[in-house]
């Protein structure tokens, strides 16, 4: 993955930004909460794909810096930190490629309902067209009927 680590950046410094990350990733989480919560899926949607960046900066880091050090100073108590690490698997998969499927499958049903109201209106345009013509149909007979009457009294 493409993304810079600054490798100068002291790992107490590192470890301090990140956790503030977990705080404001907490933060956006809720609001994706609320907005799933209200049926709102497309902000939903939107909120994680904006996030998604910094999640998958964040978890290069985590993978790239912290469990370095774990690998290096503390492999003996290693294992539980690697089972975390693997988590990033589902992450970075939600993200990249079923956050995409969902956002298209949206997309989908959006140009579909649009079409079916584009459907109905003209459906509706058609019915409004019918009335009027056959209104103004029975206002035209309104001669032939006289001159029926006409013609049969002669
Ligand atoms: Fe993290
Ligand atoms: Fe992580």
């Amino acid at each position: 993955m493409g993304y810079k680590i600054d490798f100068n950046e002291s790992i107490p410094d590192m470890i301090n930004r990140l956790k503030q990350e977990h705080v404001e990733f907490g933060l956006t989480l809720n609001n994706i909460t609320k907005y799933n919560d209200e049926n709102n899926i497309n902000e939903a949607i939107e909120t994680i794909h904006g996030m998604s960046e910094l999640i998958i900066k964040h978890v290069v880091e985590e993978e790239a810096r912290i469990m370095r050090i774990i690998m290096h100073n503390a492999k003996e108590e290693s294992a539980d930190s690697i089972k975390i690490m693997q988590e990033h698997n589902w992450v970075v998969d939600f993200l990249k490629h079923k956050l995409q499927n969902m956002g298209d499958e949206i997309h989908q049903r959006d140009k579909h309902l649009q079409q079916e109201l584009e459907q109905e209106q003209e459906i509706r345009r058609q019915i409004r067209e019918f009335i009027t013509n056959l209104r103004n149909h029975f206002l035209e007979e309104q001669i032939i009927f006289p001159l029926a009457l006409k013609t049969y009294s002669s």
